[in-house]
């Protein structure tokens, strides 16, 4: 059944687990991802980022989750656009059904530009103000993340967060948290406390100077009532790196966020979980894989039905680490 961020995040909070986000795009992510959610009794936040909608289309991807909702009725699905940047991305994704929007409103409208502070009030106040009308549920984020964010990092040096911008200007400011959830009336806050999108986000496994839990542990002390959302929490792990570079990949030694420093992140106020690389990274291992072990296959389904066994291990894994089993 359909359920909004609101309403399962607030029952994450009362009982103290997380819940990952997972982003999908087609259907083997989709079928992968229910799946391990049911295997554990989990419940789910699907999110669809702008690329992800125009990948398989409004309508393919709207009926893909309601296909799945009618697979797994006792499953709860927050369906969640991820980043958007306008109106009209979030207006769009609540006809398609969406329960849950995010207005990305620390960038300007074109996605690379930092905003001004009244830009961001302004157009997630807006948004919030209809979403809210119709019972959907809004993210939004204040503070700058890595590599998406500056257009750097990511794809000129292989680090994000530690390589874009000094690490001061990387983390959300507690002060203007408070007053940006008192103007805005979001239901969950994406912060920045050190962590950027993509593979490479740090070049050794961070630590408490790199990963800002202080950050964290402040704004949730003044604003218990709101969500906090981590974005860029692929912890990119270290097997699957390897297993695609076995298999002729070549991803450059990266170090992405350590399960346990979310789940330190979950003890202070963290409930979503936003996740996408180290998915994006299960599947393509496997898909390697085979065709490196049998070249002579053609038939997609046996690359992707190895791709879907390993996401839905990893989702499981994540659900069993966040606290998210058991809680459908
Ligand atoms: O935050 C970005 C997500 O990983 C989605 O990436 O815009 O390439 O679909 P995408
Ligand atoms: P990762 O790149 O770490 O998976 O982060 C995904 C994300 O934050 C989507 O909004
Ligand atoms: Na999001
Ligand atoms: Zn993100």
């Amino acid at each position: 059944s359909r359920i909004t961020l609101r309403q399962l995040l607030d029952h994450a909070a009362e009982h103290g687990y997380g819940v990952p986000a997972f982003n999908i795009n087609n259907m083997e992510q989709i079928l992968a991802i229910m799946a391990a959610a049911r295997a554990v009794d989990a419940p789910v936040i699907l999110q669809a980022s702008r690329g992800a909608r125009s990948y398989a289309g409004d309508l393919m991807l709207a009926k893909m989750v309601e296909a799945a909702e009618a697979t797994h009725p006792a499953i709860p699905i927050c369906l969640h656009q991820d980043h958007g940047n306008d109106d009209g991305t979030c207006l769009s994704a609540i006809q398609h059904g969406f329960t849950s929007v995010m207005m990305d409103g620390s960038l300007e409208a074109d996605a690379k530009t930092p905003a001004s502070w009244d830009y961001n009030v302004e157009i997630t106040r807006r948004v919030a103000a209809t979403a809210h009308a119709v019972g959907v549920s809004v993210e939004g984020e204040l503070g700058v993340l890595g590599s998406l964010e500056t257009g750097q990092g990511e794809a000129e040096d292989g680090h994000g967060a530690e390589g874009a911008l000094g690490h001061d200007q990387l983390l959300t400011d507690p002060d203007q948290a408070v007053a940006f959830v008192r103007e805005t009336r979001v239901d969950a806050l994406a912060i920045a406390m050190g962590t950027s999108h993509g593979a490479y986000k740090f070049s050794r496994r961070p630590d408490g100077e790199i990963l800002a839990m202080h950050v964290v542990q402040a704004i949730h002390q003044r604003l218990p009532e709101i969500h906090l959302v981590m974005h860029g929490s692929s912890s990119v792990p270290e097997a699957l790196q390897e297993q695609f570079n076995r298999f002729g990949g070549e991803m450059p030694r990266t170090w992405g966020v350590p399960v346990e420093e979310i789940q330190r992140g979950i003890r202070h106020g963290v409930r979503k979980v936003n996740i996408d690389t180290d998915c994006r990274l299960a599947m393509a291992a496997e898909i390697r894989r085979v065709a490196v072990e049998k070249p002579a296959e053609f038939d997609p389904r046996k690359f992707l039905q190895p791709s879907m066994a390993a996401l839905e291990a990893l989702c499981r894994e994540r659900f069993e680490q966040f606290g998210t089993a058991g809680q459908a």
